[in-house]
């Protein structure tokens, strides 16, 4: 039988690995009896190139350790110093060094070279995200030749940021080896195209498939989903005793992700001053909850905007709090599945609002958490992947602090009637596009192209 691998930077460790993408994932590596291939948090002296077992989970899972100086190039460095703000519209950000392209080939060939003994004849390798675009590359100079698709849960640049990197011909040439290419959004293919035609010598030879470095490839667009009837579930059962108490009957406007540059924080800081300001009337009916955790705090980057948050979220409790009421509660915390599901429940407003996002998860959760009978309003960024599947949302621009605040008003005052009507088609997308239709209709494509391939071989 063809088992599927799949490759990620974070391997799903614990022994009860939640999140869409692992459940997803899990159904089709148990159907095929696969193996989940990645790092596994621990960054030690000397480690060993024998990938390790971590029983427990319904399929074979892999890990391997990192040594500092590997964390430091290929993780903090090439991935989240120079890729990630590079994909996010950012190349200000980037921090450019040698030895971070040399971190990142030397992992990626590292992760090849640990993969092959566990490689067997007919098996499929799906790659996840920006931290292993070498790896098809590495296999291939090995020897393997099973189909090798990969996936980008993150924005593709275009040619003039893709110009931004140290090494944009190298890109295109390690994109080349893969089978099939996965992205979030049309506008990410529409880059993809666009960047190698301006940077490579590329023949496209249909919307979605391409000649580059004359190997044959293939690109569409799958965008990723939630475990919606897992996630509507643990809505439904959240405890009351969660529910959020407020000396006020303020509604409650809730924001919820990892503390990150692109996800448009301070913007819904300073939105939410405007909206104070010119619309007096709601002082105290709304209470804004952001909860986000810390992340990848080694960059500089992300050290500025934690202060940046900080520092706003301050001014603006300052400027506003009653005895009362504070109006923004900021949260760097991580909190349990089911009270997020609760809370995204209870909450009137959803605040979606990156600069830049690939897909944003978040949307489509908030959605599944609503009562149908009487749902809260998704305020959405225009730059998140999420707004090509959910135009019912309020689509906002972030960079607009009086258009995010005058839709913060039109969603307080939104008649029950409108609300449910957006909801309906809201949830009716992510019911029907959840994450395992993703992993389906991926692996399906796989398959096409494998086959494309072979046919090719043979002629
Ligand atoms: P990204 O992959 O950039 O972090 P997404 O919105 O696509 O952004 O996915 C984030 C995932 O992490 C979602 O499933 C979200 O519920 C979860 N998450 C984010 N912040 C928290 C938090 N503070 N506590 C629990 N889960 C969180
Ligand atoms: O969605 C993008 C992504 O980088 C994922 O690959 C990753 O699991 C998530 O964000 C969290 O980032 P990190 O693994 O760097 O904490």
């Amino acid at each position: 039988m063809s088992r599927l691998i799949v490759v990620s930077n974070r391997l799903p460790l614990g022994d009860n690995p939640s999140g869409g993408l692992v459940v997803a994932l899990e159904d089709a590596l148990r159907s095929s009896g696969g193996v989940w291939i990645g790092f596994s948090g621990e960054v030690v002296d000397d480690p060993s190139d024998d990938l390790q077992d971590n029983p427990g989970a319904p399929f074979d899972r892999l890990s391997f350790d990192l040594t500092q100086q590997d964390h430091e190039e290929y993780y903090l460095g090439y991935s989240n110093s120079i890729l990630w703000p590079l994909c996010h519209g950012r190349p200000n950000l980037m921090r450019i060094l040698p030895e971070y392209l040399d971190g990142y080939r030397r992992v990626n060939a590292r992760i090849a070279r640990m993969m092959l003994p566990h490689l067997r004849e007919g098996d499929r390798i799906w790659v996840q995200d920006y931290h292993l675009f070498p790896l098809a590359a590495e296999l291939r100079k090995l020897g393997v030749t099973a189909p090798v698709g990969h996936f980008l849960h993150i924005p593709f640049p275009g040619p003039a940021d893709c110009a931004a990197l140290p090494n944009p011909e190298e890109l295109f040439e390690w994109l080349s080896h893969f089978d099939l290419l996965g992205f979030q959004a049309q506008r990410d293919l529409g880059a993809f195209a666009e960047s190698a035609r301006q940077l490579t010598q590329v023949t496209q030879l249909s919307p979605t498939s391409f000649l580059l470095d004359d190997r044959k490839i293939h690109a569409q667009v799958f965008p990723i989903g939630i475990d919606a009837a897992a996630f509507v579930a643990e809505a439904e059962a959240a405890p009351d005793e969660d529910r959020i108490r407020t000396l006020t009957d303020a509604k409650l406007m809730i924001g919820v992700d990892r503390l990150d540059y692109s996800k448009g924080i301070p913007q819904r800081f300073r939105a939410f001053q405007i909206l104070l300001e010119q619309d007096p009337e709601l002082i105290e009916k709304i209470s804004f909850l952001q909860i986000a955790p810390p992340t990848r705090g080694e960059v500089e980057a992300y050290q500025v905007i934690r202060e940046e948050t900080e520092h706003l979220a301050g001014r603006v409790n300052g400027q506003f709090s009653t005895l009362n009421w504070t109006p923004i509660r900021f949260i760097h915390r991580s909190v349990p599945r089911n009270v997020l599901a609760g809370l995204f429940r209870q909450a009137h407003i959803g605040l979606v609002t990156p600069l830049a996002d690939g897909m944003n998860l978040v949307a489509k959760e908030y959605v599944a958490a609503q009562n149908p009978e009487d749902p809260g309003v998704l305020i959405l960024s225009r730059f998140a992947g999420a707004a090509e599947q959910m135009p019912d949302a309020l689509i906002i621009n972030p960079h607009d602090p009086h258009d995010l605040a005058q839709a913060m008003a039109e969603a307080m005052r939104m008649p029950k009637e409108e609300r449910r009507r957006r909801h309906a088609t809201l949830l009716e997308e992510v019911m029907s596009h959840d994450v395992a239709w993703w992993s389906r209709t991926y692996l399906r494509a796989l398959r096409v192209s494998d086959q494309g391939h072979e046919s090719d071989r043979m002629q």
